[in-house]
């Protein structure tokens, strides 16, 4: 596994094992143990995807030294402000069974998300947080969290895929030293991502799915990519992306199908589908 290198030194694995929309408790411990087989370390959940209990009771059965594993988890919006943001972060750190989180991220830059990071600091400082972040957050307000806060955010998680690649963004992170991690590196297949000519074309020449081309193509431009699936044979297809290498050729076509906007939601428009 090839790992980055955050501000502060930790190490993060640039591949790792998403688990929204996998509410069902059983089903998501099901998965996750299945994804550390494969040998995933990296495990994102959030408080709002409510399967932290599944994730930590999965970690906790496998066996694996709790060091070998990066847990990232999310402070969602109705837990913004300094008191709520830190009695969920207790709470984060219960269900998931352990004494430290290796990168908490603010979900979504809504409510008090100030109030959040201060807490974040705090819980950084006495070492029950190894890394802080944020998620979702645009130039502007990513911008405004890296200048002004002491402690700058070590990751942004962005969706990025071909589709919309997040380049001048990706940009501006790399100005502060913080690491792009991409949600959706799918898009969900959203576009018919799995079955894109270009995708397709390019991995035909390496005996490669659209899918491995999709990551591949992700961490050779340096974005860590957590890609969700319930399927042990998928789990073992997405990993496999280690032994080759897009040629430049390869890169400037993928380029190409970058839209430079979201298939998903826009902050620009509405709130509605954040209100789960
Ligand atoms: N910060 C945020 O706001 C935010 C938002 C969204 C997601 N995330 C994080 O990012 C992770 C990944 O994003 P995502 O779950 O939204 O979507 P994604 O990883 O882009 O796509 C997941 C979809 O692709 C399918 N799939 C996976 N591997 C495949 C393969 N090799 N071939 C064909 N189909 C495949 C899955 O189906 P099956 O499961 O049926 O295989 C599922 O329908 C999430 O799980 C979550 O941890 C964060």
């Amino acid at each position: 596994m090839k790992n980055v290198k955050l501000l502060n030194g930790v190490e993060m694995p640039i591949l790792g094992f998403g688990v929204y929309q996998i509410p069902d408790l059983e089903e998501c411990e099901r998965v996750v143990s299945e994804a550390i087989g494969v040998g995933y370390r990296l495990i994102d959940t959030a408080q709002i995807y409510r399967n932290e209990k599944a994730v930590g009771n999965a970690i906790k059965k496998s066996g694996v030294d709790r060091k070998e594993f990066f847990i990232t988890t999310k402070v969602w919006i109705t837990n913004s402000g300094y008191e709520k943001a830190k009695t969920s972060i207790e709470e984060s750190l219960k269900k998931l069974q352990t004494d430290y989180i290796d990168l908490l991220l603010i979900h979504q830059p809504f409510g008090d998300y100030y109030g959040t990071y201060r807490a974040m600091e705090e819980y950084y400082k006495a070492g029950k947080l190894r890394a802080i972040g944020v998620s979702n957050f645009y130039p502007d307000r990513f911008i405004d969290i890296a200048h002004f806060f002491e402690i700058k955010p070590m990751v942004n998680q962005v969706e990025t895929h071909v589709f919309n690649q997040q380049i001048i963004p990706q940009g501006i992170m790399k100005e502060y030293g913080t690491q792009i991690e991409s949600w959706g590196p799918f898009a969900e297949g959203k576009n018919n991502l799995f079955t894109n000519e270009t995708l397709v074309e390019v991995g035909k020449k390496y005996n490669k799915t659209a899918a491995q081309v999709a990551l591949r193509y992700l961490i050779q431009r340096d974005v860590v990519v957590i890609p969700k699936t319930v399927r042990k044979e998928r789990m073992i297809q997405n990993f496999d992306i280690f032994n080759f290498e897009l040629s430049e050729t390869d890169m400037k076509e993928i380029l190409k199908l970058d839209k430079k906007e979201s298939l998903f939601l826009s902050h620009y428009e509405t709130l509605k589908q954040l209100t789960i």
